[in-house]
């Protein structure tokens, strides 16, 4: 009797432990350190796919709209707004006590039409004040953080001429933080954008950040676009532009992480999402699956890039990864249509990769 019981409670006890194992996630492994988050598409957020669905709630804590909250599908027409996806996001968020993260109120690209018939400052400040009051005023007291403004600086460090600057001159980028703020008081507010490692791109930015700054605007955070490479960025230029950003006096998040491991096509670089080039085969190697020392190259990648955002984790507040798996990345489909990427976490079977234990290993206890 007594050795039945402790058979039993040994056989309670393993199960137990390996429970404990499989409870590890991305979440917890990084509690303390800083917030794991995801990029969702549509039917994620609807939780079509309960596998897909079990994955996020378990591996993150910070949900993004990878498309539906951008002003076009949220705000498409002067007084039509979409609220149903989005209102789904946060129902969602709430449920799995994880954050949100809105993107994005004021970007030139998958804009509403009619920002663009604004012509005269009055009604271009009219429009901004609308849909930044609307928006983030809805989900006031449920956003963690928003990125006000993608964008806005070109790869010299100028600022972008979109209808925005054209009709506001630099004044808008201030004026989007200001009403932000009033329209959310406790969302940290950020500046978002792509190929951030950039020297010239980063002394733009760190301009504009200092700008919006005197004017007397609230500004908590700068996020880094990571649409990487397996080499590019170097770690050295990663951290070198975490430091010149974190010295603003402001949080640093890396907001869209994806490692691309396809040749890049030669007149593309960077995230721009009006750029494309032609799917070949020569650029599209890997559509029957990848070879190993690709996964392992970029199993290192991911873990040397956590290593860094570990060392620096006292400024970054954030790491989202730009999707959930392989198969869902929109890097299947940019820069050039169609081709099998493999840039994320998880494979197309939902199953962590080697590049997903390796940061995992990052936070083992040891
Ligand atoms: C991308 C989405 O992932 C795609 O589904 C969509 O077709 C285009 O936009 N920078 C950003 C993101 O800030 O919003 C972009 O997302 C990728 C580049």
């Amino acid at each position: 009797m007594k050795l039945n019981r402790i058979v039993l409670l040994s056989a309670m006890l393993v199960t137990a432990l390996a429970n404990t194992t499989f409870a590890q996630s991305l979440r917890s492994a990084y509690d303390g350190a800083f917030l794991i988050g995801t990029a969702l598409s549509t039917n994620q957020i609807l939780e079509k796919d309960p596998v897909q669905a079990a994955l996020v709630a378990k591996e993150f804590n910070v949900l993004t709209a990878e498309n539906d909250m951008k002003s076009s599908l949220l705000h498409p027409e002067e007084d039509v707004y979409k609220w149903e996806i989005a209102d789904a996001l946060y129902a969602l968020a709430e449920k799995s006590k994880s954050k949100v993260h809105g993107h994005t109120l004021i970007w030139h690209s998958q804009l509403s039409r009619f920002f663009r018939d604004k012509k005269t400052k009055e009604d271009m400040i009219a429009a901004m004040t609308k849909h930044i009051n609307t928006v983030a005023g809805r989900y006031a007291g449920r956003t963690f953080s928003w990125d006000v403004v993608n964008e806005a600086v070109e790869g010299d460090g100028s600022l972008r001429k979109s209808v925005f600057l054209e009709v506001l001159g630099e004044d808008y980028l201030a004026l989007a933080f200001k009403l932000a703020a009033a329209a959310d008081p406790k969302a940290e507010l950020y500046y978002n954008d792509y190929s951030m490692t950039g020297v010239e791109k980063r002394n733009g930015v760190i301009r504009m950040v200092k700008k919006i700054q005197e004017s007397g605007a609230k500004i908590d955070g700068i996020g880094m676009q990571g649409h990487w490479g397996l080499e590019s960025p170097t770690i050295e230029e990663i951290e070198t532009s975490i430091l010149a950003y974190a010295a603003l006096g402001v949080k640093v998040s890396i907001t869209e992480l994806d490692i691309d491991v396809l040749p890049n096509p030669r007149n593309v670089s960077g995230a721009d999402i009006s750029q494309s080039a032609q799917n070949t085969a020569a650029l599209n190697p890997y559509v029957n699956g990848l070879p190993d020392e690709i996964k392992a190259a970029q199993a290192k990648r991911y873990k040397d890039i956590f290593a860094l955002f570990l060392k620096h984790k006292s400024v970054i507040s954030r790491v989202t990864l730009w999707g959930v798996n392989d198969g869902n990345s929109w890097k299947n489909n940019f820069p050039a249509r169609g081709r099998t990427n493999y840039p994320l976490l998880f494979d197309r079977e939902n199953k962590p990769k080697e590049a997903y234990y390796s940061i995992l290993e990052l936070r083992k206890k040891k």
